[in-house]
This record gives C-alpha cells, structure tokens and sequence, in this order.
C-alpha cells in the first residue's frame, strides 16, 4: 500500500464513534436496571434510556453525514475476504439498529400516547400516528429483541477489533484511535 493511502478513520469518526459506543452500551445497561426495577422508579429510568436512545439517534446522523462527506479508510488489504465480509455487514446492521432502535422506540412510544422529555431540558412530541396500545406493544418487543442482537453483534465487533489489533496486526483497533502502529 503506498505511502499516501489514508489507514486510519478521520477525527470526526473516531469521536463519533466513540462517544455513540459509549452511549449504546450505557443505554443497554439502563433499560436493564429499568427492567428489574418497581414503578415509579422503572418509568423514570426508562425516560433516561428513552431520552439517550433520541441523543443516540442524532450522533448517528451527524456520524452517517460525516462518512458520506469525508473519505473513509480502505479496510487492509491483508484481510480474509470471510473476514472483509464479516466486518462490513457487521458495520452495515449496527448503522441499521442505530437508526431502526431509537426510531422504533419512538414510534411505539408515540402509539402509547406518550411524550419524550429530554434530560428536562426540553419535550420531544408523539410522532402523529394516533393511539394503538397493541401495535406499540408489538414494536417494543421487536425493540426489545433488535437491542439483544446488537449486544451480541458488539461482542462479535469487539472480538474482531482484538484479532486484528493482537494477532494478526493489521492495524484494528489503532485505526480508530488517534495512537498506535497501523
Ligand atoms: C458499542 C457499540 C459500538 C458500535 C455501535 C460500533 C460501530 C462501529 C461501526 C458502524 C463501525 C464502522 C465504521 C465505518 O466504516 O463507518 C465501527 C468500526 C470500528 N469499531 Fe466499533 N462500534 C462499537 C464499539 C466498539 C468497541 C468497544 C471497539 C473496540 C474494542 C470498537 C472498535 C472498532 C474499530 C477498531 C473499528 C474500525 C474497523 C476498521 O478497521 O475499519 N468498536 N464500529
Ligand atoms: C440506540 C438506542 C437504543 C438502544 C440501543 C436500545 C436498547 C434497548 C434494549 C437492549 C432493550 C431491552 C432491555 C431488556 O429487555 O432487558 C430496550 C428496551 C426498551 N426500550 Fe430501548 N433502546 C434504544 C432506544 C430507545 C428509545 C428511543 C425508546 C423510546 C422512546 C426506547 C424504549 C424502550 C422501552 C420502553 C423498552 C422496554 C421494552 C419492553 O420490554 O417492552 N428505547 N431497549
């Protein structure tokens, strides 16, 4: 690979792709003490988990507008094409479930007749879709289940990010960080 071949993702990626990790993770970890915990506490905790599922929703956003106006680093040229493959969908479902999780959330949110309130700072509206308990139930369980997936898919990422950081070398996860041999 000549010498000019951008290797690593540019600042803006690397932030944002820190900051939405992070905030997945968390998120996962609060709609599970939401989970076990007693009303009225389990509604307030599911409003944080709600409130940084729509944050999430808009660093997606800013990350997707990023990647189609800045270059993005080939993947190395040394990788199986089992393991190019991998990568990409992997890539490609987590983009659709940052998307598809905190819209969904809203939208059976919103057929529950309710409102988001953003960390008390200001109030996110029902989406127009009237009331329907039943369909919004429906959409909680995909919600639900989506969210599960993509904890397995972060273990996956993870284990593949470390292969290629240790074992075979071939940049991992140096790529995505500003430091690092790639
Ligand atoms: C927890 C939620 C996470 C999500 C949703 C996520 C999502 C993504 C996405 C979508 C990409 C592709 C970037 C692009 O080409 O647009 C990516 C790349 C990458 N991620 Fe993550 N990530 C997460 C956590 C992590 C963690 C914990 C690590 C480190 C152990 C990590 C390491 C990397 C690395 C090294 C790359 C660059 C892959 C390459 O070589 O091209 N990610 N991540
Ligand atoms: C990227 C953002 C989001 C992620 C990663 C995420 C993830 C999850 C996960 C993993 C669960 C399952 C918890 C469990 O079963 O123990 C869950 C449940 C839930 N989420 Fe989210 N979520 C996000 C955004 C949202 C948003 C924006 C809303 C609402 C506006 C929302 C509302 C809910 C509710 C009410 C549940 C409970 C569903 C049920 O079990 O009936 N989530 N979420």
């Amino acid at each position: 690979m000549s010498e000019n071949v951008q290797r690593r993702y540019s600042a803006g990626a690397m932030t944002l792709h820190w900051l939405i990790a992070i905030a997945v993770i968390a998120n996962w970890r609060i709609a599970e003490s939401a989970e076990h915990a007693e009303m009225p506490a389990k509604m307030e905790i599911f409003g944080y988990h709600k409130a940084l599922g729509i944050a999430i929703l808009v660093l997606t956003l800013g990350r997707l507008l990023w990647r189609w106006t800045h270059p993005v680093p080939p993947l190395p040229s040394s990788l199986a094409s089992w393991e190019r493959v991998l990568a990409r969908a992997v890539h490609v479902i987590f983009y659709v479930l940052l998307i598809g999780l905190p819209l969904g959330g809203w939208l059976a949110n919103s057929f529950n007749g309710r409102e988001i309130d953003f960390f008390g700072m200001f109030t996110i509206p029902a989406l127009p879709v009237g009331e329907n308990k039943e369909l919004g139930e429906s959409i909680y369980e995909a919600h639900a289940t989506g969210g599960e997936v993509m904890i397995y898919l972060i273990a996956l990422h993870i284990l593949g990010a470390l292969k290629h950081t240790f074992f075979d070398k071939t940049g991992g996860l140096w790529r995505m960080l500003p430091w690092g041999k790639v």
